[in-house]
């Protein structure tokens, strides 16, 4: 039973600063995996790491090698600290990073070795995938959110449990986290879902949700929880609904 964990950059890092992150809150993670690491992927995203410099230099717009040069070494970096914390916490994992193994065609996911991954699953480490660069056949080079991750490997793998632990309690309207949301009923709510509030150059809550709302389409649901409160990551690996579960329309 594969189990696909995100955790948020806006968790990670602070969000607002470019290669800062929070060392307390990766080893609570770190720690909170432990305790159920088996058939599980996590993918966790770049935070301030990867979004920071992408916007300075113009990744969503323009092709730099520098720049792609320097966001993926900062996002690397923070995979590391990441994979560090969890040896740490006494499991393994190994980085998987998205630019070596994954290429793009128009800022999507076209092709994608996972035999690495799924060898890794068997072999009991916990591949560690984050949001990247990549090559990109239309563009030259395109960011893969992790977001766009999780949608993958969660069909690719048919995954069972898929949990996006974020810094907000879900899909929030009027403040308040909705207990479900399905493409169908996505309009009435649609105008209060927006970008982020700290830098994040792959779209916010919505670029998330409307990565979910595809692999609910494909048949797969997911929830989306607040991975900033302890305990709710063990609850949501136990398959447990928390935050927003994005169903499939019926
Ligand atoms: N309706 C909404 N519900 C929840 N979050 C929202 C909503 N609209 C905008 N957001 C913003 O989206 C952010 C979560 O997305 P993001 O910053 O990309 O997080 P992550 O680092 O987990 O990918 C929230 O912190 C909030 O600022
Ligand atoms: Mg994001």
């Amino acid at each position: 039973m594969t189990r696909i964990l995100k955790i948020g950059g806006s968790i990670l890092t602070d969000k607002s600063r470019e290669l800062v992150a929070r060392p307390e809150e990766i080893s609570r993670i770190a720690h909170e995996i432990s305790t159920q690491p088996d058939d599980l992927v996590l993918v966790h995203g770049a935070g301030s790491f990867g979004h920071i410099p992408a916007r300075k230099y113009c990744l969503s717009q323009e092709f730099s090698r520098e720049g792609l040069r320097v966001t993926h070494n900062s996002v690397a970096r923070l995979c590391e600290l990441v994979v560090e914390a969890l040896g740490q916490a006494g499991v393994e994992s190994l980085p998987v990073h998205p630019l070596s193994c994954l290429q793009l065609h128009s800022g999507r996911i076209e092709r994608f070795l996972l035999d690495p991954i799924k060898e890794m699953l068997k072999n009991g480490i916990i591949p560690v995938l984050h949001g990247d660069v990549a090559m990109d056949l239309a563009r030259g080079a395109a960011i893969v959110s992790g977001d766009q991750l999780v949608t993958y490997l969660a069909t690719a793998l048919q995954a069972e449990v898929v949990a996006v632990g974020s810094n907000v309690d879900g899909v929030l309207v009027s403040g308040r986290p909705l207990p479900s949301i399905s493409r169908k009923n996505l309009p009435e709510f649609e105008n209060a879902i927006g970008g982020s509030a700290g830098v994040d150059v792959t779209g916010g809550m919505r670029g998330k949700l409307l990565e979910l709302l595809d692999l609910a389409d494909l048949g797969i649901e997911s929830v989306i929880f607040n991975a900033g409160i302890e305990g709710n990551i063990a609850r949501a690996l136990n398959g447990e609904t928390l935050g927003t579960r994005i169903r499939r329309s019926k």
